[in-house]
């Protein structure tokens, strides 16, 4: 695999053809922040709080980095006024799901986040998607899906696998970036009361 050698935050780094930027940016020690990345599933660029700033042929443009691959000489900032400003943006977003969530709250903190800044609506899930695609893609069992659509959307258990599956795995729940014990309760209520 040939190496691409490319500028990061103003650090000359080498990263092998094929990475995004985000494991790029990993295997130089600098940190981009995720929510919906994990290294052992597919590139799903779900809830873009690791976009970055690159410049490409002299225009400067927004990228998702964990599904974005390195490119020679490309130029990225993984922090800018724009790029803070958009993660922070996204964040008081994210909040109205899940004002309680604590990895939320941290990023917040260090993009100065206003946690009331939209209405409330928890429901706790970001649609990030870990839980539902590890499942499936790791564990291969499909027992945790979306229902309903657009703002409605949550996960799901579904209760004949479930019952099966779930009680000697729970690998998902830690997964979860707002709430591993909400997760469970969804978990819990779908055995509980499988017809629902
Ligand atoms: S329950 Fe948690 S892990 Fe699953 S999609 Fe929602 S936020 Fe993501
Ligand atoms: S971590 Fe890249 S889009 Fe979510």
């Amino acid at each position: 695999m040939s190496e691409i050698r490319l500028q990061m935050d103003g650090k000359d780094i080498v990263a092998e053809e094929g990475m995004t930027l985000l494991e790029a940016a990993q295997s130089a020690g600098i940190s981009i922040p995720t929510l919906c990345h994990h290294e052992k599933l597919e590139p799903f660029g779900g809830c873009r709080i690791c976009i970055v700033e690159v410049d490409v042929r002299g225009w400067t443009s927004l990228v998702v980095s964990c599904v974005y691959l390195v490119a020679e000489n490309l130029v990225v900032r993984t922090r800018s006024e724009k790029v803070d400003r958009i993660r922070k943006t996204l964040l008081e977003l994210l909040l109205a799901s899940a004002p309680d969530s604590p990895q939320l709250q941290e990023l917040a903190g260090e993009y100065g986040a206003d946690r009331d800044r939209f209405e409330k609506e928890a429901s706790f899930c970001i649609h990030c998607g870990l839980c539902v695609r590890y499942c499936a893609e790791v564990k291969k069992k499909n027992a945790v899906g979306f229902i309903d659509r657009g703002i409605r959307k949550e996960i799901s258990f579904i209760p004949e696998i479930a019952a099966k599956e779930c009680n000697s795995c729970k690998e998902c729940f830690p997964l979860c970036p707002t709430s591993y014990l909400q997760a469970a309760f969804v978990l819990t209520q779908a055995l509980a009361f499988p017809s629902k």
